[in-house]
């Protein structure tokens, strides 16, 4: 069991005017509800950038050490704990819900506080901090165990032979899987996930082979991104956004009947085409899964929605029971992490390089993470 240092560094977010400063503080104490971990790896989004620049406006306290889902090691855990122990992997979900409102009240640690007094209340308080920092103090719920010996042990002894590294792809995967399985996908199913050249969008190519869909219509711009997904799999067929609705709907429609729509748009796509072409390739009774970061209204053709008998979900993030059954996917070898999944970690970059860390993750090529490795 490794012992607890007082301090520890950590980065720290002052305000979106000012670069990110390293900071040598107290190493949080452990209390009831929660546990103290050690961070091995935190994810980076392609747009963390613009969160922590304030170009996209999310609201957060300042000052705050920000973060994002992780994979750490748990160091010192509450009196309540149960089930947790010091030493135990983990995989840190960043979805902190308030334990008297889980619905109510809804944080990201380390990227949003949510929209609500309650939520506000959570990350101003006691959920303040994230996993830029060599520990953290987090709720036991959102700590959710990894079968270590399965995961990493070596493939002759009955393990799966992954490194630490490939873990840390359980991040992107666990976005999707809450939209995709919100709405029901079954096996056999096809599904049309736009715009699929993106870091969530590739995943959740990845995770709706691994829930049996009978094809995945991956949509996209960028044509060559296209061809590298379609490699992953023969249930991998691509349609192209051209700009150009009726095409689009035409091509997509030699694939009918779709049963989903899996929407993964970053705030730059709001006037994009596939929008109207997917849910217009969508058979009857057809579902639509919203996930994206679209911050403005978008039109929706009404009468056809009605005829069709669509129906339409919106999903932020995911839900413990998610995380747990996902996790299990994966210890069980059904979803595939690392390159096994066409997935790479792209860079690995100290607290003090978080401006190349934010760079890399935003032209980071398809398939590949980046991490910060407090
Ligand atoms: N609901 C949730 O819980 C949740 C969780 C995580 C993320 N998100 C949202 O998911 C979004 C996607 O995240 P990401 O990291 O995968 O990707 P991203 O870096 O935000 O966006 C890149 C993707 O968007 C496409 N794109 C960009 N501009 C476009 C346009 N004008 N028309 C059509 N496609 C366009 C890119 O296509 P090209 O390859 O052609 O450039 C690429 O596929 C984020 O913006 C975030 O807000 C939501």
């Amino acid at each position: 069991m490794t012992s607890l240092p007082e301090t520890h560094r950590v980065l720290q977010l002052i305000s979106t005017s000012q670069p990110l400063q390293l900071k040598t503080l107290p190493v949080p104490h452990t209390g009831p509800g929660n546990a103290i971990v050690k961070v091995l790896l935190a994810s980076v989004v392609s747009y963390s950038g613009d969160i922590y620049n304030g170009k996209r406006q999310y609201p957060f306290p300042t000052p705050f050490v920000p973060g994002s889902n992780a994979i750490g090691r748990i160091v010192a855990v509450g009196p309540d704990a149960t089930t947790l122990v010091p030493g135990q992997l983990v995989f840190l979900d960043c979805t902190i819900r308030a334990r008297d409102d889980p619905t109510g009240a809804i944080i990201l640690s380390g990227i949003i506080e949510g929209f609500t007094e309650g939520s506000r209340k959570l990350m101003h308080g006691e959920w303040r901090d994230s996993t830029y920092a060599e520990y953290i103090k987090f709720p036991l719920e959102n700590c959710i165990p990894l079968d270590e010996e399965r995961l990493l042990g070596p493939v002759n002894a009955g393990g799966l032979g992954y490194c630490v590294e490939d873990l840390i792809h359980i991040a992107k995967l666990l976005v999707p899987y809450g939209g995709l399985d919100d709405v029901g996908l079954k096996p056999g199913e096809t599904v049309i996930v736009a715009p699929a050249t993106g870091p969530f969008g590739g995943a959740a190519v990845r995770m709706a082979l691994a829930m049996g869909a009978g094809r995945v219509i991956a949509m996209g711009r960028n044509e060559a991104v296209l061809q590298e997904l379609s490699a992953l799999s023969n249930r991998i067929s691509t349609v192209q956004i051209t700009g150009n609705e009726g095409t689009e709907t035409e091509a997509l429609r030699r694939f009918s009947p779709i049963d989903v729509f899996y929407d993964i748009s970053p705030p730059m796509a709001s006037g994009s085409t596939h929008f109207r072409s997917a849910i217009a390739a969508l058979r009857y009774g057809g579902r639509i899964s919203l996930m994206g970061g679209i911050n403005g209204d978008i039109s929706l053709p009404y009468a056809s929605f009605m005829h069709r008998n669509l129906s339409m979900k919106g999903t932020w993030m995911f839900s413990r029971e998610q995380s747990l059954r996902l996790v299990k996917l994966v210890e069980e070898g059904l979803l595939l992490l690392g390159k096994k999944n066409g997935f790479s970690v792209g860079g690995q970059f100290g607290l003090e390089e978080w401006e190349q860390a934010f760079e890399k993750a935003r032209d980071a090529a398809a398939g590949e993470v980046v991490v910060i490795v407090p």
